[in-house]
């Protein structure tokens, strides 16, 4: 899979996603990172790439033709890389196969549905604005789809590309190191994760549940469970539908919250 990131601060992209984890899958090459810089295709030889907006406003916006040349860039490079033969060099050049995705606070809020599906895309571009945005036109005729990381405003598209880059690629094959690293987590089944624990047992008077200790499999597998349902009714109800929640269920949690109680 190929992420190319249109931007005009390529390093933030880099600095990012070359660290960690991601880093070492790209080292590995488990998925390609390509940063197109926009200022590369600027109308002239000072690096213009941003002009007043129409109609008024302090605000300066991005142009449309050097947006328009960076994705064509990106385009044709993934198509070059990866057509095998001429005749699908030909093809993908008029089929665009690429999905192009604009961050933007007016787009549809990002979350773990998003990640995965764009984790199966060959070729996703992302492109960053800055200043007040980027010229309508252009985004009228390159981009898929808008991706908001919140309703709040950045400065740049560029924390919000890596966000994305970073949730996707790590449900790609290969980048954790097992399938069960993240299919658990939160957000994967509907419920937010259980509560982790590790040594010592004992952390300055405060003990690792007792269950996790036990070495009873099955038990432990029904604690993580209620304890994942308990995560979620206190700090994101929202998520949780009613047929979420069996009877022996409401009971079980009814249990451990008197514990709780007593243990306090
Ligand atoms: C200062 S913002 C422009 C905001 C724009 N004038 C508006 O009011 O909708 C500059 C760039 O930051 C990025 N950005 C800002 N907030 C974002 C968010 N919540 N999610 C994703 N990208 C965002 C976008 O790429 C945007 O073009």
């Amino acid at each position: 899979m190929r992420f190319s990131v249109l931007t005009l601060f390529p390093e933030m992209i880099r600095n990012t996603l070359e660290t960690s984890i991601t880093g070492k899958a790209l080292e590995k090459g488990l998925f390609e990172l390509e940063t197109i810089q926009i200022r590369d295709h600027a109308v002239n030889s000072y690096g213009k790439v941003d002009d007043y907006v129409f109609g008024g406003g302090k605000g300066m916006l991005l142009m449309a033709e050097p947006v328009y040349q960076s994705w064509l860039d990106a385009v044709k490079c993934y198509s070059s890389v990866h057509a095998d033969t001429e005749f699908e060099q030909a093809a993908d050049s008029s089929v665009k196969r690429a999905r192009t995705i604009y961050l933007s606070p007016k787009g549809r809020r990002f979350d773990q549905e998003a990640a995965a599906r764009i984790a199966k895309q060959d070729h996703v571009i992302l492109l960053c604005g800055h200043y007040e945005g980027i010229d309508q036109r252009v985004l009228d005729q390159i981009v898929d789809e808008e991706i908001s990381l919140g309703d709040f405003v950045l400065t740049g598209g560029e924390l919000a590309a890596c966000v994305v880059i970073d949730a996707a690629a790590r449900l790609l094959p290969g980048v954790l190191p097992a399938e069960e690293a993240y299919m658990n987590e939160s957000h994967m089944s509907g419920l937010l994760e259980q509560p982790h624990y590790t040594r010592p047992s004992e952390w300055q008077g405060r003990e690792v549940p007792e269950i996790l200790l036990s070495g009873h499999q099955a038990r432990i597998e029904r604690w993580q469970y209620l304890r994942s349902l308990m995560e979620t009714l206190d700090k994101r109800p929202d998520l949780l539908r009613s047929s979420d929640l069996k009877i022996e269920d409401w009971e079980d949690l009814i249990v451990i919250l008197q514990e709780d109680k007593s243990r306090k």
